[in-house]
């Protein structure tokens, strides 16, 4: 007899920033799952994570598992995610290695859950953490009025840089705190210049795949609104917050779009918590978003462009990697589209 209650969960990359919150979120959310089978690289073998331990990947880690999350870098998500759905299981990857494969589909649940449907090669891929902070109250005004043009200005926190990149932080802090005097150089490797009491107009690696961030972001923007010919401008700022993602957002729409008809939109999109009241001082902020699930949007106006203005925030690790994961997962369950090899 089939029993559909219990699904086996693979978690790889479960010892990084997103791996981690993954494990939270899969936990708080009760996620129906009779295992989670954790793995990083062989230099954490042996961690223990609560009561679990983390695995080294071997020939047959993936034997038997439903459904495995990726959460490493790219080059190691191009090698294993294949030996995971060649084990028979569904991936779900948050890295970058396969978001542009025209047979991957690359899905936010509030902003196209219909992707889901056409899974070709078993991989279906996370958005990066940028883009997903501002896709998910922008779906909702294209489809009211067609984006024609947006303009995006990231402000993007350490941890968007992994765990190294929260370390290299504080390590700064500390010492900028011991000397009073701004860090010279950095202290540590996910950022070339220190990031303490400075700002980064440079994210991402244009070395290992010829892509900023940038150039990431409108493409999986374009991909995820199926808008190909959308005019998208970026420019990605890393910032010294440790966790949360904020974008200032100009967008211009071929049908006209108030404030007041955006506002009503926004206030009832799904994934989206509006928090403007500027004049009250409530908006959106970075601290205001980590460890909470909706992307925050405040600051609503029309820019003496013409276009509608707003900023965002949403916590990097949640909706921007870990959080939006076990949506996915989630998502496929209740479409009928994921079931468990789980027999009794
Ligand atoms: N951070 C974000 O906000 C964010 C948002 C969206 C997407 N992403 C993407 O999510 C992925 C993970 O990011 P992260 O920020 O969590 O990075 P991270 O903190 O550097 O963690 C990387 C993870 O990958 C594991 N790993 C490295 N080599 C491995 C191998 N050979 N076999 C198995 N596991 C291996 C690491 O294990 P060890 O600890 O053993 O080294 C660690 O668990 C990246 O592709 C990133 O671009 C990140």
């Amino acid at each position: 007899m089939r029993q559909e209650s219990g699904f086996r969960v693979g978690l790889v990359g479960a010892t990084g920033a997103v791996g981690r919150e993954a494990l939270r979120i899969l936990e708080a959310r009760r996620f129906p799952a009779t295992e989670i089978r954790l793995f990083a690289s062989p230099r954490s073998a042996g961690t223990r994570l609560g009561h679990r331990t983390v695995n080294a990947v071997s020939a047959d880690a993936f034997r038997d598992l439903d459904v495995v999350i990726f959460d490493t870098p790219d080059d190691i998500a191009r090698e294993l995610v294949p030996q995971a759905v060649a084990a028979g299981a569904m991936v779900i990857d948050n890295s970058a290695a396969f978001r542009q494969d025209a047979d991957v589909p690359l899905v936010i649940p509030e902003v196209n859950a219909e992707a889901l449907r056409r899974v070709p090669r078993r991989i279906v891929a996370n958005p990066n953490c940028t883009v997903a902070a501002f896709a998910v109250p922008l779906a909702p005004l294209h489809k009211a009025a067609t984006l024609k043009r947006v303009i995006a200005c990231s402000y993007q926190s350490v941890s968007g840089a992994g765990q190294q990149g929260v370390e290299q932080l504080w390590a700064e802090l500390e010492a900028t705190i011991a000397s009073h005097r701004p860090p010279e150089r950095p202290q540590g490797r996910a950022f070339a210049h220190p990031i303490a009491l400075n700002l980064i107009p440079a994210v991402g690696s244009w070395r290992e795949s010829g892509f900023s961030e940038e150039l990431k972001v409108a493409a999986e923007l374009r991909k995820m609104l199926d808008a190909p010919s959308l005019a998208v401008g970026v420019t990605c700022v890393r910032v010294p917050t440790v966790v949360a993602h904020g974008v200032a957002v100009h967008a211009e729409f071929d049908r006209p779009l108030g404030v007041a008809r955006a506002r009503a939109l926004l206030a009832d999109a799904a994934g989206v918590e509006l928090v403007d009241e500027p004049a009250a001082g409530r908006y959106p902020t970075p601290l205001a978003a980590a460890g909470r699930d909706p992307c925050m949007v405040g600051r609503l106006r029309l820019d003496e462009a013409g276009g509608l203005a707003f900023f965002v925030v949403a916590d990097n690790l949640r909706k921007g990697a870990a959080l939006n994961a076990v949506q996915i997962a989630e998502r496929l369950i209740e479409m009928g589209l994921l079931t468990s090899k789980v027999t009794s």
